[in-house]
């Protein structure tokens, strides 16, 4: 039974590979909708494919939301963790400070007997504020260190969902919805097609930054995420993907 099972798990991993076009795909079982432990195994893998990703020495940077901190959990002290730096891929985005992403790269490098750097910059600049913010030696250092990462770890949510749980103007969320935005991930949000439809203004990681060399880590699960697990992978660039059965079979089945 458990060899049929974790074939049926490689099958999931293999087929959404090919759907997504996404080099790696890793598919835990369970539905994290259903089951809060789901959530815990989205993160342990999470932590998994990064230790065998990273070197000593590397910079790691970081995205908020539940599911990392779920991975920040999981972290644990390994060789592999010495002398590497996490670094919050974004400034604030309006989130509670449990799930930002300067408290989880914060709190995994703690956990993994790392350093860490601070993004200290609020949301919803003014374009002239932002400017002459980024050009503050401490979020240059921050913004420099972005650059070198070797390793970049997001999660990706529903776009109605995080316009919900950020301090989204009425008039943001109802364009939000006149555009068809189905998921947002690193302030981003895009529609169905996987066109962007909405930035924040925040400081931070931009994708057209991202080069090839750099891994990015996808990590997002649940049944309910799949429409925006779809929009957002298809088009945009990430090496791995971590997802859990319900996304994995409810993508596929909608396909
Ligand atoms: O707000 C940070 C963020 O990484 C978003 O970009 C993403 O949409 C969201 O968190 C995912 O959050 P969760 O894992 O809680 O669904």
């Amino acid at each position: 039974h458990t060899v049929k099972y974790a074939f049926g798990l490689e099958e999931l991993e293999r087929k959404l590979s090919g759907y997504l076009s996404v080099p790696k795909v890793i598919v835990v079982s369970g539905d994290s909708d259903e089951l809060p432990v789901v959530k815990k195994e989205l993160g342990r893998a999470t932590v998994q494919q990064m230790k065998n990703r990273v070197s000593p020495g590397d910079v790691i940077a970081v995205a908020g939301g539940t599911t990392l901190a779920s991975a920040a959990d999981m972290m644990v002290p390994d060789a592999k963790w010495n002398n590497t730096i996490f670094v919050p891929a974004r400034g604030g985005l309006g989130e509670k400070v449990e799930i930002q992403a300067n408290t989880i790269s914060s709190a995994m490098a703690m956990k993994a007997q790392a350093s860490y750097r601070l993004l200290h910059v609020p949301d919803q600049l003014s374009e002239d504020t932002r400017r002459s913010l980024m050009q503050e030696p401490g979020v240059q250092e921050v913004l420099a260190l972005l650059k070198s990462a070797s390793l970049v770890v997001h999660g990706i949510g529903e776009a109605k969902t995080m316009a919900g749980r950020r301090t989204t103007s009425a008039s943001l969320r109802s364009r939000l919805e006149e555009e068809s935005a189905v998921a947002e991930s690193f302030g981003y949000y895009v529609n169905q097609d996987g066109k962007v439809v909405h930035r924040e203004n925040t400081v931070g990681l931009q994708w057209d930054e991202l080069r090839p060399d750099q891994t990015v880590i996808t990590v997002a699960g649940g049944s309910s995420k799949a429409k925006a697990i779809d929009a957002y992978m298809r088009y945009r660039p990430s090496s791995i993907l971590i997802t859990d059965e319900g996304a994995a079979k409810a993508i596929l089945n909608q396909s």
